[in-house]
């Protein structure tokens, strides 16, 4: 759908929840934040509220119109399925059909958390929000807003990355408000999200889990308890349309774009300085506006190189994704980065590309979908 033909102007309520989730004394008031919110929720509309990975835009999971109106918000293919979020185990019971006993460790161990699973459905719950598959994916959120909300709306709520279709995943309300505000009926603020990146998509239909997107949960932590983990085949490789049938139908679309060309550049820190440094240069030249996203280490020899050389000017944006000893800062600034990156109109992105392990998985796989399989392995 094109974004610009949306011309429904909803009168959007915004509500800042500016509370410690592990405050009990602030539980009343957490309550009295949301009721407007989980009423909406109840009563089929659409609300933006903040998870531990990113911001997801909520619908009534069990209605159709609810589930329509998500679509609608993002202009997003009906064909992508979207995941269902719970507060307790018991309504896992309503939404899938079989649970694997290796299902039951994992989410012993993961939930509530970043991961989503997928299961073989219940047959009464609409192809609406399952893409026309047998199967749906739930997930049980750890931040204290989604869970309270949803336990408040007395219903599972379905809930894609509240961004319009094609953007980065939002991490804090602001971009939310960006991409949505006058299209939803209701967004909650509540600060930045804390992985950044959406949650690990895991299926458990099979007698083998499977990742279908990787996550803050790992592939080794995921084997670590059940033995074996596999990786879906269309995510191996720096192609992002490779062969194999994706499985997660979500991974045949164009994700996580930023405006920019985005490169990636996998290496050592001082393989990737030297390269990067002489694309800067040569780049220079043709007065592109050029971002570079990498570890705070490596910008600060980057820095002192292009300003030893002169050549450091107002056209180079860099942007540090804290330190290279922390994994985790960089998926919790990636989206945020991307975003800025096209707010300060850069031509072109060169970004840190890391080793394709534990954590990495996930970093690599957006910046894989960002560069349209750009990745250039020096
Ligand atoms: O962290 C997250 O997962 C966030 C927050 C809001 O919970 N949500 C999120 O939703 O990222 P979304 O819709 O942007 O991504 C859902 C992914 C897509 O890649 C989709 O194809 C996949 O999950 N998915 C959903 N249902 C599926 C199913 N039945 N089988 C396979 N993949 C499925
Ligand atoms: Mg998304």
């Amino acid at each position: 759908m094109d974004q610009k033909m949306f011309n429904k102007q909803v009168n959007t309520e915004i509500i800042k929840v500016d509370l410690a989730g592990d405050d009990r004394d602030h539980l009343k008031e957490l309550e009295a934040l949301l009721k407007r919110p989980a009423e909406i929720l109840s009563e089929n509309g659409v609300v933006a509220f903040p998870t531990e990975t990113v911001y997801g835009l909520g619908a009534n999971a069990l209605s159709d119109e609810a589930v329509g109106k998500i679509y609608e918000a993002k202009g997003r293919p009906s064909d992508n399925p979207l995941i269902v979020h719970i507060s307790n185990i018991d309504m896992l019971k309503d939404l899938a059909m079989e649970v694997k006993d290796y299902a039951v460790v994992l989410m012993d161990a993961f939930w509530p958390g970043p991961i989503t699973f997928v299961f073989k459905k219940r047959p009464n719950i609409s192809g609406k929000v399952s893409g026309g598959l047998d199967t749906i994916a739930v997930r049980m959120p750890s931040h204290f807003i989604a869970i309270k909300l949803i336990e408040m709306s007395g219903k599972p709520i379905a809930a894609p990355s509240a961004n319009l279709s094609g953007k980065p995943s939002p991490t804090s309300s602001r971009y939310v408000i960006e991409d949505l505000e006058g299209r939803v009926d209701c967004i909650i603020d509540g600060g930045d999200t804390e992985v950044g990146l959406e949650s690990t998509v895991l299926d458990v239909t099979g007698d083998v889990p499977m990742i279908l997107r990787p996550g803050k949960i790992t592939q080794e932590e995921i084997a670590a308890l059940v033995g074996e983990c596999e990786i879906d085949n269309a995510l191996k490789g720096d192609a992002i349309n490779s062969e194999g049938v994706a499985k997660s139908p979500g991974m045949k679309y164009r994700h996580y774009a930023p405006e920019a060309e985005v490169q990636v550049i996998v290496g050592s820190s001082t393989e990737w300085i030297k390269a990067v440094y002489e694309r800067m240069i040569s780049q220079n030249n043709e007065a592109l506006k050029v971002g570079v996203m990498s570890f705070d280490e490596d910008l600060e020899v980057l820095k002192r190189l292009l300003a030893q050389s002169h050549e450091l000017n107002t056209r180079f944006v860099l942007l540090g994704v804290g330190s290279v000893k922390d994994m985790h800062q960089y998926g919790r600034c990636l989206f945020d980065c991307l975003r800025r990156f096209d707010e300060m109109k850069c031509d072109v992105v060169i970004a840190r590309g890391v080793e394709d392990v534990g954590f990495g998985q996930a970093i690599m796989n957006r910046l894989k979908k960002a560069s349209e399989g750009k990745v250039t392995r020096i």
